[in-house]
């Protein structure tokens, strides 16, 4: 059967199966036993590994093997700015705090300010505008909790003396059929997203690099960016340091239904600056898995995977299980109306997002601690 998605690193479209991309990737699923492991190393299971949103990864039995031995590793991860940050782009965040916690892992962050000037036609992403939004992005991810000196935060335009000399090794063994092939790209890209993947690449070894030996490296991603390290996984590996190990988490979806949460579509995302009233319009028009009418919800009930309300609580707005359980069985079983629903949530996802910028108070004069020197 013909698979009608379509997961790459610039655009996802179509319902995604995560079990056929799989296959086209070549990632393999997170196994029970490695979550046990897991669970079992940092003395508490994540609900993100949990509910398998974390649900594929490469080389993660190894890691675990290597982190038995002694063989602590580091956490590396990133965003690329192009509008304020959404409750989606929380996720790999939220993973890498608890591993710093849990495991005493260094976490290093990129923060690409080039990337979408370079892969985006928006008159309005100059390289000035999205290195404001950078530092913006800096502030909401310290605000989770990070640690500072064991967190170090790399903003491309302004930390290029620590990294491009490294990109450049990256960039000399990627050939440009390779990027072609693996990114869609076509003669008419230009020059800059082409190379850029090497300096995504940086991060998987740069903690090697400073420190001259090689450190096992863990990458949570939403799973559109495995591309970036199918290609520099065995580069990386040639230029003398380990490959990293990657868990890939799959996308929380929109409000209105999309696959994944656009942040070029308001409408569709919440932000992390959006005022309570704005979350409460939001969420008031989003889809739910309900049928049409009360009468029929009641007597029918609803699917809790098509309901983006549910698939909040799930991804980020109930980390407990029992209750969300609840929540789902409340929809299916028509019990619980959809103005109930939303407006629960609508406080839930308020009462973060009011925390988060108290948090985020705290930390804004402190932001030297955390940059990457
Ligand atoms: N390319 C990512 C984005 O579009 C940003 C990014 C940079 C990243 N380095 C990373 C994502 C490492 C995951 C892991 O947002």
């Amino acid at each position: 059967m013909e698979e009608d998605f379509n997961v790459t690193a610039y655009k996802v479209e179509g319902n995604v199966d995560y079990t056929a991309l799989e296959k086209r990737f070549g990632i393999m699923p997170i196994t029970e036993d490695m979550q046990s492991r897991i669970t079992r190393l940092a003395g508490e299971s994540h609900y993100l590994i949990r509910r398998k949103i974390y649900f594929a990864q490469r080389e993660l039995s190894w890691l675990l093997d290597q982190y038995e031995k002694g063989n602590k590793f580091y956490v590396y991860t990133g965003i690329a700015p192009s509008g304020r940050m959404t409750v989606a782009h929380l996720i790999p965040f939220i993973m890498a705090q608890w591993l710093q916690e849990k495991f005493n892992a260094d976490v290093y962050i990129q923060i690409p300010d080039e990337e979408k000037f370079l892969t985006k036609n928006d008159p309005n992403l100059t390289i000035e505008n999205i290195n404001k939004l950078a530092h913006e992005d800096a502030m909401d991810i310290v605000a989770l909790g990070f640690k500072p000196g064991k967190t170090k935060i790399y903003i491309d335009t302004e930390n290029a003396t620590q990294i491009y000399k490294h990109a450049v090794r990256v960039s000399k063994k990627i050939t440009y059929s390779t990027i072609k092939d693996a990114f869609g790209f076509s003669n008419e890209t230009n020059i800059g997203a082409i190379f850029y993947t090497s300096l995504q690449a940086v991060g998987t070894f740069i903690k090697s690099a400073e420190e001259n030996r090689k450190i096992p490296c863990l990458v949570p991603l939403g799973v559109d960016q495995d591309v970036h390290f199918r290609v520099a996984r065995d580069v990386v590996e040639k230029l003398g340091y380990y490959k990293p190990a990657i868990i890939h988490s799959r996308f929380l979806p929109g409000l209105k239904g999309d696959p994944k949460m656009s942040s070029s579509k308001p409408e569709d995302a919440i932000y992390l600056s959006d005022s309570p009233e704005t979350v409460v319009k939001k969420v008031n028009k989003a889809i739910t898995g309900q049928q049409s009418t009360a009468e029929l919800q009641k007597k029918h009930g609803g699917n809790p995977e098509k309901c983006s309300v549910c698939q909040y609580y799930k991804f980020l707005f109930e980390p407990d299980d029992k209750k969300l359980d609840a929540i789902f069985k409340a929809e299916r079983s028509g019990s619980i109306l959809a103005g109930e629903h939303k407006a629960d949530l609508s406080m839930k996802i308020n009462k973060f997002l009011e925390n988060h910028r108290k948090n985020r108070e705290k930390i804004e004069n402190k932001m030297e601690d955390f940059m990457l020197k």
